[in-house]
């Protein structure tokens, strides 16, 4: 389990984030492989899930390795797509750049340290109401999985099946806590906590558009933060693509940017890619 010592620089905190995603990715995609320490997922056509991470934590990487990456997603006719660590072997930049890889984008990963953090779960604005749902009631899973993923799609689409495919095996794993927003009696917002591996997850948070810019996201969040530290886990994380409101919310409530994951993808003929970042 992850200390508060164990925690003090920004490489002890992304390794512990890396090293959580290499547990709970492969429990979320259809297929995964593991591949010299670090892990191919896969979830259908033009999934967010089909990537790969923490390739190169170990040292440096391969060709073999490389090659066996895009074999991996060449064999499913899909783009190879992989997320890169701030701290992972230059070898690895070395090698995508060599084989035609191109920049597709930032994920930006916080964290915040639990011991920083009060322990009333209070609502940014007073008519928030935060509940933490029942796991074991199938429409509060529904609820979840249609809540958590709504707010990512473009006015007058849905965001594709395979996001709430994710989201409900993600509402189911061991040690997972769904929470919704409520507003004036209606569920508008909704995100996760991940609590497993010894850290604090904070995931899938998505506030319907006519109830933005009101505090939903920061109420979820604080709620989130203080049920982490009742939970005595030592550190939480967020991760969100620059520019969200949520790298804003999580910097006012105390998170810390511990590190930028560079993400890489080469297209291909016959090759599909993301179908929504
Ligand atoms: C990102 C997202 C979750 C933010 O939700 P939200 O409920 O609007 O967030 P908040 O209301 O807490 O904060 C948003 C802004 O409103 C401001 N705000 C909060 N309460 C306010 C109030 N009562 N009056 C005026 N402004 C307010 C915040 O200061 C923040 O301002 P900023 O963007 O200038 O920094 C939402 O836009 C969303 O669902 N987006 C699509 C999905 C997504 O990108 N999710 C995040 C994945 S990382």
């Amino acid at each position: 389990m992850s200390s508060a010592r164990a925690l003090s620089t920004f490489a002890d905190v992304m390794r512990t984030f890396e090293g959580k995603n290499r547990v709970i990715d492969p429990l979320l995609a259809s297929e995964s492989h593991a591949l010299d320490g670090g892990v191919l997922t896969l979830d259908g056509v033009g999934s967010f899930m089909n990537r790969a991470s923490g390739l190169g934590l170990g040292g440096a990487v391969s060709d073999t390795t490389l090659a066996s990456f895009e074999a991996f997603y060449a064999e499913r006719n899909t783009e190879p797509r992989i997320v890169v660590s701030p701290y992972a072997d230059p070898s690895l930049s070395e090698q995508l750049a060599a084989r035609g890889f191109t920049f597709r984008g930032i994920e930006q990963v916080y964290a915040h340290r639990l011991d920083d953090v009060t322990t009333a779960p209070r609502a940014a604005t007073d008519d928030v109401e935060i509940r933490r749902l029942d796991r074991d009631d199938p429409s509060s899973i529904e609820l979840y999985a249609r809540l958590a993923t709504a707010g990512f799609a473009e006015p007058g689409e849905e965001v594709p099946e395979s996001w709430r495919r994710v989201a409900r095996k993600r509402a189911l794993l061991p040690r997972f806590e769904a929470y919704v927003a409520v507003v004036s009696g209606e569920p508008v917002g909704a995100g996760g906590l991940c609590a497993t591996c010894g850290s604090a997850t904070l995931v899938g948070t998505s506030v319907a558009p006519a109830f933005r810019r009101r505090g939903v996201q920061t109420a979820l969040l604080r709620a989130r933060l203080a049920r982490a530290k009742q939970l005595a886990l030592p550190i939480a994380f967020t991760s969100a693509f620059a520019g969200v409101a949520t790298e804003r919310n999580a910097q006012r409530l105390g998170f810390f940017l511990a590190g930028v994951r560079l993400i890489f993808a080469r297209s291909g003929e016959g090759l599909v890619g993301l179908l929504r970042r």
